[in-house]
């Protein structure tokens, strides 16, 4: 990769694009973004838990240029990053993810694109045709409509949110009385009018369906999927006997159920569960390439980004989103030349420990 220093007027630490992102944000958009579940515990824990953990280096490694390229169901990535599926992308950047989508294809990674977005699953596939991209949807009575969708505007995979039956009850999103506008999660509501998804969507994701349903309709379209939301050895195995193709451990950045475990924190356990089967990816809590590597040492196969992302959206565009990848792969790379991983396959437990 490109050691050039940066330009003059780039950013130069992923410091600064959130800084921005501060800066250029209305208030109802920063509390929407920043803002946890209950009390913000999980919020908490989720960067906490990565404080615990320190580099242990292998000096004299003889690694000059690691590689940090990488592939997850298939899909090539320059760096094992994806960006998460975030709703009310709009209120970040007019584009929102189609922002991030043709970011991303610069970047070489993949996006993973969300139902109540604010643009549909076509809009973002004609933004950037060749990239790689993910159609994120819900476990709901319209599973059918946009699986297919997904599946026709040429994504790659499906992700499947099963944290969020319900929306999680998010005290300080309700105390701030955000004047949101509705349209801003409405990009795959049907022309017609029919309330495909995000219509009604507080209404409309029902907690009715169990795993036995999604594995049914996950059958029922034959593209691999992602168990997005699994914090538990017990739901990890319950997702694999569903037929997920690859684990995405993950407490929705601490949306959803408050307080519930640091996505990090549980990630070994599941690891252990899943055993090499499937892929196991981890989001909640990324924001450097020191996270990124301590998340790779303790077994996930790569790592989601989601308010990282965001804050490159809000800071600056599809550059800053851009700008985010670029910085996180520097800071990755700059971490296994010092610590002597030649290779994202070469990561294992022993280069990291527990602080003590
Ligand atoms: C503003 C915002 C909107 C989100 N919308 C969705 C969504 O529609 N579907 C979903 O599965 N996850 C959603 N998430 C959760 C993210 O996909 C991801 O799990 C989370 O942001 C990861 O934590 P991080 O923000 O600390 O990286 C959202 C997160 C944020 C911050």
């Amino acid at each position: 990769m490109s050691s050039a220093f940066p330009r003059d007027g780039e950013f130069l630490a992923l410091e600064e694009i959130h800084a921005a992102a501060v800066r250029r944000l209305p208030q109802d958009a920063l509390t929407y973004l920043e803002s946890g579940a209950g009390a913000e515990r999980t919020l908490r824990a989720n960067r906490e838990a990565f404080g615990r953990w320190v580099i242990r280096p292998r000096p004299m490694s003889g690694v000059s240029d690691p590689k940090t390229s990488t592939s997850l169901l298939g899909i090539p990535l320059s760096v094992p990053v994806l960006t998460a599926p975030f709703g009310g992308d709009a209120l970040f950047a007019a584009d929102g993810h189609l922002a991030v989508a043709r970011a991303n294809a610069a970047s070489g990674i993949a996006s993973i694109v969300p139902e109540v977005g604010s643009f549909s699953y076509e809009e973002v596939a004609a933004a950037a045709p060749a990239a790689a991209r993910i159609g994120q949807l819900h476990p709901h009575e319209s599973f059918d409509v946009s699986a297919a969708r997904i599946k026709a505007a040429g994504y790659d995979a499906l992700c499947v949110t099963v944290d969020c039956p319900i929306v999680g009850f998010r005290a300080r999103t309700r105390m701030g009385r955000l004047h949101l506008d509705p349209a801003i999660w409405h990009g795959n509501v049907l022309d017609d009018g029919s309330p495909n998804v995000a219509a009604t969507y507080e209404a409309h994701i029902a907690p009715t369906w169990t795993w036995d349903e999604l594995a049914a309709a996950t059958a029922r379209h034959g593209m691999p999927w992602i168990a997005k939301g699994i914090l538990t050895a017990e739901a990890a195995e319950a997702a694999l006997d569903a037929g997920a193709a690859a684990i995405l451990v993950s407490n929705h950045g601490g949306r959803q159920v408050d307080p519930s475990a640091a996505s990090l924190d549980v990630l070994p356990e599941i690891a252990a569960a899943v055993s090499g089967q499937v892929p196991v990816l981890l989001d909640s809590g990324v924001r450097t390439g020191a996270d990124v590597f301590v998340a790779l040492a303790l077994g996930a196969s790569a790592v989601v980004i989601g308010r990282l992302a965001a804050y490159g959206l809000a800071a600056a565009g599809e550059y800053g989103v851009r700008r985010t990848v670029e910085l996180l792969t520097r800071e990755l790379h700059v971490l296994m030349t010092l610590s002597g991983v030649p290779d994202i396959a070469a990561f294992g437990s022993g280069f990291v420990a527990r602080r003590s």
